[in-house]
């Protein structure tokens, strides 16, 4: 069985989303440990409800920024880990993690990418005045919110609509899409050309896709 580990900062809610998955037993993956660089965020309490190990690893205990990531990549190795997800973990990633896990860390990020990459992108949404917003999964390479994009969904933006109520709808979907693209990989069905993820057998309609057309 897929061995993830989860990298999160703060609520935790596409965490809960996916050991929600894996108990519905939708997802035939393992959770192994989460790992977060904030000492009391939520998502520790979700591991701890889940019996999952919750690592917390200072970045100020480490002189650069390359050495916390050899740090995080040998807790990750050391648990068995075969697929990293990025959830609400907010700093970019670096060289010494993304080597050891190639095309094998993912993150939702909530935007169309390659549009509004970076912080608070559905208010960045908001102020260029989009009709449509939503979220994307994609694999991370040293950029940020640049990797090769495995799925996206999509939702309206509603007339009067504040950040709050379009990062709500948008969330819905991330939780959606997030588990989504976890049973692909663990099915073996992703594989990357380039900058594109080629899904094989096309993607399933889940009913939160657009594409193909629900
Ligand atoms: C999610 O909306 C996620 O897309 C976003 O942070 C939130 C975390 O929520 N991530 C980013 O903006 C990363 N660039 P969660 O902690 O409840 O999963």
């Amino acid at each position: 069985m897929l061995k993830i580990g989860v990298l999160a900062s703060g609520r935790g809610s596409n965490f809960q989303a996916m050991i929600d998955e894996g108990k519905a037993d939708n997802l035939k993956v393992s959770i192994e440990c989460l790992i977060t660089d904030t000492p009391a965020c939520y998502a520790i309490k979700r591991a701890e409800e889940n019996g999952i190990p919750a690592f917390y690893i200072n970045p100020d205990d480490y002189k650069t920024k390359d050495l916390y990531y050899h740090k995080i990549a040998y807790e990750l190795k050391s648990s068995g880990v075969g697929l990293v997800l990025l959830a609400g973990f907010m700093r970019v990633v670096r060289k010494p993690l993304l080597d050891a896990y190639p095309m094998r860390i993912m993150n939702v990020h909530p935007s169309l990418l390659p549009a509004f990459r970076g912080l608070d992108a559905q208010k960045q949404a908001l102020d260029f005045g989009v009709k449509v917003a939503g979220c994307t999964v994609h694999f991370v390479d040293e950029g940020v919110d640049t990797g090769p994009i495995i799925i996206q969904a999509a939702v309206s933006v509603i007339q009067g609509d504040n950040a709050e109520s379009l990062s709500d709808r948008i969330l819905k979907l991330e939780h959606k899409i997030y588990p989504y693209a976890v049973k692909l990989f663990s099915e073996g069905r992703l594989r990357v050309e380039g900058r594109t993820v080629v899904i094989k057998g096309g993607v399933d309609n889940n009913g939160f896709l657009t594409n193909p057309p629900v």
